[in-house]
């Protein structure tokens, strides 16, 4: 009977072919580790924020007269509405730890060198999306965060010569941050963005299909064929790590749930405490800070204090800042050394990894702060140590003594 039926489908869909072709005949290295789980949680996670952000949408007000209104009723009166708007907060944060992890997996093993430089640049398209996607969430609650922070980050489109004025009045939508900006974020966070991101991460699965997965040596199992002609080193995605990845969903929830039912405003850094009350215009909340999933590029954003070069200090923090995103993209370029993986990589790689992961983190933690004594030189000393990672990066990975590559995967 169901055979039947899948014949029937099959005529008209290709489901078998594509169910072969992407799980139970897809074949995956061998080696994956603890790093590959986040690919796949980063999968569930957007599906977490589509589905509770449809259900928000039934019972939010995209007005500014409103929203705050809205999300207070959405918290206190529509049945289970507290839980599916700490989901869909949580979720943001959420959405940043697994993706930077993820990322991070691709540092540490070479992922995105040759054949994978166009999962690496879809990857770097999500993150700037997500970025933009988060940032108009933050606003739609219209408290005195999301209103302020608003504030910050489009006044920094002023700071473009000629057409900066008017870029961010196009932005705003009106002279002043309001009912328009916040109609537009809406559309723009609700429809536009989601089908960005949906589209990339399809592109970015497709991409990483057409190739083939990486691991942790950093070995192309496609090399080695075993006498069926499948990859000597791979074992079919489907049982295996199908299987691998559920578990790594399981102890995912359990964090998470943990999350939500306990410390849902994460100590302040999921949801910050002036968010608690309503935008005000003429209130100035003492402490401006994005949430922490910014914070390393805002403290870039705020690290430059002197004019230089003709061009001024507030602008040269704004070009560093976007800057620090689209350095990323030239990874596969900046990287010369012969081999992928930081296991046959030598100290001369490693020291620098290390030296900007604590420098990121080092930044994360002063963009929550303010700013001025020696956290000013902090930031300066951090941004340097960041940029030089990657403008170095292809003289150092050359001299590097590497190690050799086994033509198997070791484990
Ligand atoms: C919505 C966000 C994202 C989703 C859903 C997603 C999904 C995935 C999945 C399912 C895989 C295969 C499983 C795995 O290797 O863990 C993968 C691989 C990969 N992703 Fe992402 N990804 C996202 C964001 C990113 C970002 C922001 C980057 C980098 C800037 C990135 C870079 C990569 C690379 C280089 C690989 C290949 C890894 C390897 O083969 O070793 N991804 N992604």
């Amino acid at each position: 009977m169901s055979s039947r039926f899948m014949d029937w489908v099959d005529e008209r869909f290709p489901a078998t072919q594509l169910w072969r072709e992407h799980l139970s005949e897809y074949y995956a290295p061998k080696n994956f580790n603890f790093w590959y789980y986040f690919g796949s949680l980063a999968m569930l996670v957007l599906a977490n924020q589509l589905i509770t952000g449809i259900w928000l949408a039934m019972f939010y007000k995209p007005s500014a007269a409103e929203a705050f209104g809205s999300v207070a009723y959405i918290m206190r009166d529509v049945e289970w509405g507290w839980l599916l708007r700490y989901m869909h907060s949580t979720g943001a944060s959420a959405f940043f730890i697994v993706v930077y992890l993820h990322m991070m997996r691709a540092l540490l093993y070479g992922s995105y060198r040759k054949p994978r430089e166009l999962i690496w640049i879809f990857g770097c398209l999500i993150f700037l999306v997500l970025m933009a996607e988060a940032f108009m969430g933050y606003v739609l609650p219209w408290g005195q965060m999301s209103y302020w922070g608003a504030q910050v980050i489009i006044s920094l489109f002023s700071a473009i010569p000629v057409v900066g004025e008017g870029l961010a009045t196009w932005i705003k939508g009106d002279y002043v941050i309001g009912d328009a900006t916040l109609n537009r974020f809406f559309a723009l966070h609700v429809v536009a963005l989601p089908f960005v991101l949906v589209g990339l991460v399809i592109a970015h699965i497709m991409a990483l299909h057409h190739v083939g997965s990486n691991n942790p040596d950093g070995v192309e199992i496609k090399k080695v064929k075993d006498a069926d002609g499948n990859p000597a080193d791979g074992i079919p995605f489907h049982p295996y790590y199908t299987v691998k990845d559920l578990f790594g969903v399981g102890v995912f929830l359990i964090l998470f749930c943990g999350v939500i039912f306990f410390a849902p405003e994460g100590g302040g850094y999921f949801l910050e405490p002036p968010n608690f009350q309503e935008a005000n215009p003429s209130v100035t909340p003492a402490h401006i800070a994005p949430v922490w999933y910014f914070t390393p590029f805002y403290a870039i954003l705020r690290a430059i204090t002197v004019d230089f070069l003709w061009v001024p200090a507030k602008l040269w923090g704004v070009i560093l800042m976007f800057a620090a995103v689209l350095i990323l993209f030239f990874m596969p370029w900046l990287d010369r050394s012969p081999v992928k993986s930081i296991r046959y990589k030598g100290w001369m790689f490693k020291v620098p990894v290390a030296a900007f992961v604590i420098s990121f983190l080092l930044l994360g933690y002063l963009g929550t702060q303010p700013p001025g004594g020696w956290r000013m030189p902090a930031a300066q000393i951090g941004t340097a140590v960041y940029f030089l990672f990657f403008l170095l990066m292809p003289i150092y990975s050359k001299l590097d003594k590497t190690k050799p590559v086994p033509e198997r995967v070791s484990e």
